[in-house]
């Protein structure tokens, strides 16, 4: 019997029985770091994409940002590099920031999901409700001025609605309990199927650039 055994008897206990470990709850802690969220990020398996991705893709850029770009889901290039909007339209991204008078490195980005659909199909429903409390966590730990949903799935889903770009663009929305101001733009996938629609982004982005000064 091990020391452990034998005090445990003394003091009257038979028998004892070690607790589950208990996932932590990202939406309540407030100590939280961005090394634990991440870890927990890639260990994640609670929707059935873990079975097909290459790995997850977190969100880059500057934690401390005041701004937060949140797209869709990876895409394939982006599912094999790890970092979201790499591919065309991760370029086609670049340049709106670069519009903003801002650089990649200056704005924290982010995906509704961590992990890619197959054929880049669209998130369901469960899969957004599984993935979304990671996206919470970063939006608190970022606590942006600004966040800027990229393309109809995030705008949908931070704003709870079904309403169609078309109406939901050109709007100030408001985000949470902290009503963080919400704008929508076109997704670049989007503009760069349909580039007539570009001249509508520059037209939200300067409703960005006023909020912001
Ligand atoms: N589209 C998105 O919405 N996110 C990415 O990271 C890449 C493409």
């Amino acid at each position: 019997m091990s020391n452990l055994h034998k005090f445990l008897d003394y003091i009257g206990i038979q028998t004892y029985v070690l607790r589950p470990s208990i996932k932590p709850d990202y939406k309540s802690s407030s100590e939280t770091n961005w090394v634990e969220l991440e870890k927990e990020v890639s260990n994640c398996k609670d929707c059935e994409l873990h079975k097909t991705r290459t790995q997850t893709v977190f969100g880059c850029g500057n934690e401390q940002s005041d701004w937060l770009f949140i797209g869709e889901a990876p895409g394939k290039d982006e599912d094999l590099k790890g970092e979201p909007f790499v591919g065309r339209a991760g370029r086609l991204l670049n340049e709106v920031i670069f519009s903003l008078n801002l650089k990649r490195e200056d704005v924290y980005i982010a995906n509704i999901l961590k992990c890619r659909p197959p054929n880049n199909r669209d998130p369901s429903q469960d899969e957004i409700q599984s993935c979304t409390t990671y996206l919470q966590q970063q939006i608190k730990m970022i606590s942006p001025k600004i966040i800027i949903a990229v393309g109809r799935v995030a705008a949908q889903h931070l704003l709870n609605t079904d309403l169609t770009m078309a109406k939901l663009r050109g709007t100030v929305h408001s985000y949470g309990s902290k009503s963080i101001p919400l704008i929508t733009i076109y997704h670049p996938a989007y503009l760069l199927r349909s580039p007539s629609q570009k001249h509508k982004v520059w037209s939200d982005l300067q409703v960005v650039m006023t909020l912001m000064q």
